[in-house]
């Protein structure tokens, strides 16, 4: 028969010392409407349950806001590509891993894979789409180009983000800061040298260098 002193799992409460808090309590405690009541004040919203099915959801990328519908388990990476055809960021390892999926959030870089588009709601995305154009690249870009920093260009979007957001606050890295800087981003096909001089070279220009 089973122990009734045994404490629940994450509860830190047996289940006789729950029933005799019930009893000296009386009916004191409750939910009601879905809040928290206690001696008749309401003590504490219960959370909104959201789900499973398709939520309606509003996210701010690149300044535009977009009205969407998505299960609350869908990352950010899925709701921007499969939702909305923003394909800039990609999809490579889902788990944290390559960066190759690299946006920033209010301005930090993050892992759209790593993050639940509900959870997003409230922030500012900028995804590569937002910066520079074929025509008027950014200098990091350009760099990119002049140093030929990516051979099939999968973690190029994703690399970029990182290095603009690491530039943003590194604005004159050494050889070793670079290294460190994008080691959360991972090129398969082992463009680092070209990527490393890029960084140094979009240093230079930001900074009105040759
Ligand atoms: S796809 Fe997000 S870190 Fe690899
Ligand atoms: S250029 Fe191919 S993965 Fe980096």
């Amino acid at each position: 028969m089973a122990d009734s002193t045994k404490t629940t799992r994450g509860s830190g409460l047996s289940r006789r010392g729950f029933l005799k808090g019930i009893s000296a309590g009386g009916v004191a405690t409750g939910l009601v409407g879905g809040a928290a009541v206690q001696h008749g004040k309401v003590v504490e919203a219960a959370p909104a349950v959201v789900g499973p099915g398709d939520t309606a959801i509003k996210l701010k990328i690149n300044g535009e806001v977009k009205s969407l519908t998505v299960e609350p388990r869908t990352t950010l990476l899925d709701a921007l590509r499969n939702r909305l055809d923003i394909t800039g960021a990609k999809k490579v390892c889902d788990r944290g891993t390559c960066g190759a999926c690299t946006l920033w959030i209010d301005g930090q870089p993050a892992y759209a894979c790593s993050v639940l588009a509900i959870d997003a709601e409230d922030s500012e995305i900028t995804t590569i789409e937002s910066l520079g154009t074929p025509e008027r690249m950014t200098a990091l870009q350009q760099a990119f180009v002049n140093n030929d920093a990516q051979q099939c260009g999968f973690c190029t979007p994703g690399m970029i983000m990182a290095c603009e957001a690491f530039l943003k606050e590194n604005p004159s890295p050494t050889r070793d800061q670079v290294r460190d800087g994008i080691s959360g981003n991972l090129c398969r096909c082992g463009t680092y040298h070209g990527i490393i001089d890029a960084v140094l070279e979009a240093a230079k220009t930001m900074k009105g260098g040759a």
